[in-house]
């Protein structure tokens, strides 16, 4: 029997799965670590943190899975993207890392967009324009504020890359995660020698870029050793969390879109060419099947607005041993009527990417009466981020790419009121597939494409992946959201002016 191990390296902690050859899950494990705050909208974490609890994870499915070493052909890594492991010639992390929702390089972005000779020119060479949370603005902020750690620097990886390092010692990575920074020419899956050349980075720190499936090394003896592996076990190029996530959801054909709401929101869908939008309001990337793209927009803090909410404002319910605090809240939520009673929440706790690029934007609750409880602020962080979400599928719609069918996925869409609101604000039905963990299933799944198991990864999701739930909108609810939408989607635009005064008090 072979099996194949996926591993995402996530904000809030790691998840490795351990699958047999037809997609069957054998055994999973996960393990958190902190997000470390220096300043508001400024986010890091530490490299080591993620290596503990990939080794954490891996020796936990392998022990629980009762495999034998040599049976674990393959591994397939994915993780957050955009972060930015700084390494030196020693391969030591200079300093932690910067994250996806970091919002510290508006200064970079316009640089980036200078040398690149304007908006248009940057979108012509990388698909898309310089965002605070993509990894380029955060090694020019290197540059420009820690030139000691910049001199230092010889190898620059992303989050997942730098897991590949310490499994084994290369210096790889995928092309989905890579167009997330800023750095590879998008239509021809290589670095964009031109805008590497225009902000003056040398390319010999960046990774060599592999396509998802393909085989990037194999484990180190020692590794292998203590993680109960075959040194021969191999590690494909794996996948950015997003395009892992929509693999493991069987995006990999045009006409199905995921929305993904773990801690950003994702709507994702596939395309068979590099198209994007000229405005740059979504991503065009590479996607993890060979040789094809996708576009996708984001919302910065989806079920993470919901952690915030409980982490912050529940404590009770948190504290409480024995209930689960998102349970509560969602019956909570629910006795509440669709639209919360006039409440709104725009979900800009961490600044927004899609469709306001705007690391200025704050999170707000809008409408408030003494008549609203916990219940409608629940209910309308839902709501909020499901609007934010409905913004992106209006972005598809208007540039004409087909939505037939929308699968739900993450922490958030095991919420049945979730589920529903997202429904009744899309006008179209809520799907969830059989296989739920997203992104280390989708890697698994390249992984054992990787050893031969498939022929590609259209063939491994058709054998592995079917929908088992369409939930349909409620008539009365879409009418409801669909008054509320214009209503959301004017509150940015009244008060954009005021974040950036706001911004100059905190
Ligand atoms: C995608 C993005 C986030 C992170 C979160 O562009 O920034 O979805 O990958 O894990």
């Amino acid at each position: 029997m072979s099996y194949y191990i996926g591993i995402d390296i996530g904000t809030s902690g790691t998840k490795s799965l351990l699958i047999d050859s037809s997609g069957k899950i054998i055994a999973e494990s996960a393990a958190e670590y902190p997000v470390h705050m220096p300043k508001p909208l400024w986010t890091e974490q530490d490299p080591e943190d993620w290596w503990q609890a990939v080794k954490k994870t891996v020796k936990a499915v392998v022990k629980a899975g009762k495999v034998k070493k040599t049976e674990v052909k393959a591994i397939g890594l994915s993780g957050q993207m955009h972060g930015s492991v700084f390494l030196n010639k020693k391969g030591n992390v200079i300093r932690k890392a910067l994250l996806w929702n970091d919002q510290r390089t508006a200064a970079e972005c316009e640089e980036i967009t200078k040398r690149a000779g304007g908006r248009e020119a940057l979108i012509d060479m990388v698909a898309n324009p310089a965002l605070t949370g993509f990894t380029a603005p955060k090694l020019l902020w290197l540059r420009n504020h820690e030139p000691k750690n910049y001199d230092a620097l010889t190898h620059l990886l992303l989050p997942k890359d730098d897991i590949r390092r310490r499994l084994t010692g290369e210096l790889a990575t995928d092309a989905s995660d890579a167009s997330g920074m800023l750095l590879l020419d998008v239509k021809k899956r290589q670095w964009s020698k031109e805008l590497l050349a225009k902000l003056e980075i040398d390319p010999s720190i960046l990774a060599t870029v592999y396509e998802s499936e393909q085989v990037t090394g194999t484990l180190l003896p020692d590794v292998a050793s203590e993680l109960g592996l075959s040194p021969d076990c191999k590690v494909v190029g794996g996948a950015g969390d997003c395009a892992a996530g929509a693999v493991g959801n069987g995006i990999v054909k045009q006409g199905i879109l995921t929305a993904s709401l773990g801690t950003s929101g994702v709507m994702f869908c596939h395309s068979d060419e590099p198209q994007y939008d000229k405005q740059g309001r979504l991503h065009t990337f590479c996607h993890a099947v060979h040789g094809k793209w996708h576009m996708m927009g984001v919302t910065l803090s989806a079920a993470g607005s919901l952690q915030w909410f409980v982490s912050n404002l529940c404590k009770e319910l948190v504290q409480k041993k024995g209930i689960d605090p998102y349970a509560i809240l969602n019956a909570e939520a629910a006795e509440t009527s669709v639209g919360s009673e006039g409440l709104f929440f725009l979900p800009y706790l961490a600044g927004e990417r899609t469709p306001h690029a705007d690391p200025n934007a704050r999170g707000c609750f809008i409408g408030l009466t003494s008549k609203h409880t916990r219940g409608h602020m629940a209910r309308a962080v839902m709501e909020g981020v499901t609007y934010s979400l409905r913004e992106s599928l209006d972005i598809l719609g208007q540039l004409d790419v087909p939505v037939k069918e929308i699968r739900v996925s993450g922490g958030g869409a095991k919420s049945p009121l979730w589920k529903q609101i997202m429904a009744d604000t899309f006008g179209q039905k809520a799907c969830t597939i059989n296989a739920e963990q997203g992104p280390a299933f989708g890697v698994a799944l390249l992984a054992a494409v990787g050893d031969g198991a498939y022929k590609n990864i259209e063939e491994a999701c058709k054998a592995t992946i079917q929908v088992v739930d369409r939930i349909p909108p409620k008539k009365a609810s879409q009418k409801a959201y669909d008054a509320g939408f214009p209503v959301y989607q004017s509150l940015y635009y009244a008060l954009q002016k005021s974040f950036v005064e706001i911004g100059k008090l905190a």
